[in-house]
């Protein structure tokens, strides 16, 4: 039997990753307590979508505190209340402090809109993306899953899908066809490392 992995998902804007991965464990086939939903902007729809499907929700302003030992603490904290697992980013522009990558590292993934390391970095989200992206003229965009570290968009690639960039593409329509494979494949990768996980975990328990 498939043990779930503790999840914890950052998303701070739609939510649209937040809800496929939400379908997907409602349909059994993703096997994770999506333990809590972390975001820095309350009035974001994923919240809404948390809140829907009973999930609890943490609001993480850095501006809240005095000090960033502070806020690491908080969040360190906050994730060992759920005995995290797995750190999974759907849409969430800060940048995640290096002390919890160091102490989670290999346990933070975050998709990104394009094919790094081409159209990635500081700056890189969003529209702007698919925008540098049809600027380039390149022919292929698509999705990458990758390990979070110190750097914008620059961990270990897990995963890569592509998508042809058609010549009467704009920013919607690209951005359109990039986050329909986005809900294909995200929760399929996590699916994947969770049973990783747990053949890791058996291993270690003989
Ligand atoms: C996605 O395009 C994802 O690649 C990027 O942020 C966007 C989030 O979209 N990291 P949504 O909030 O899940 O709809």
């Amino acid at each position: 039997m498939i043990k779930n992995l503790n999840v914890a998902v950052f998303a701070s804007g739609n939510g649209s990753n937040f809800q496929a991965l939400i379908d997907k464990k409602e349909e059994g086939l993703l096997h994770v307590n999506l333990s809590v939903l972390i975001g820095d902007n309350n009035e974001a729809k994923a919240f809404d979508r948390a809140q829907e499907h009973k999930i609890p929700i943490w609001l993480l302003d850095p501006n809240d505190y005095d000090s960033e030992g502070e806020y690491i603490y908080d969040i360190f904290m906050e994730l060992k209340k759920y005995n995290i697992d797995l750190i999974v980013l759907a849409g969430y522009l800060k940048k995640i402090p290096a002390r919890v990558i160091f102490r989670y590292r290999h346990q933070i993934i975050n998709i990104h809109p394009a094919l790094l390391p081409a159209f990635g970095g500081e700056g890189m989200y969003g529209k702007h993306v698919h925008q540098a992206v049809i600027d380039s003229g390149a022919k292929v965009s698509g999705i990458t899953v990758h390990y979070v570290n110190e750097e914008y968009d620059c961990g270990n690639i897990i995963f890569q899908e592509a998508t042809k960039v058609l010549s009467f593409d704009t920013v919607n329509t690209l951005a359109a066809r990039v986050l329909k494979l986005e809900h294909k494949y995200y929760w399929r990768i996590i699916e994947s490392i969770v049973i990783d996980i747990n053949i890791i975990r058996s291993k270690n328990e003989k």
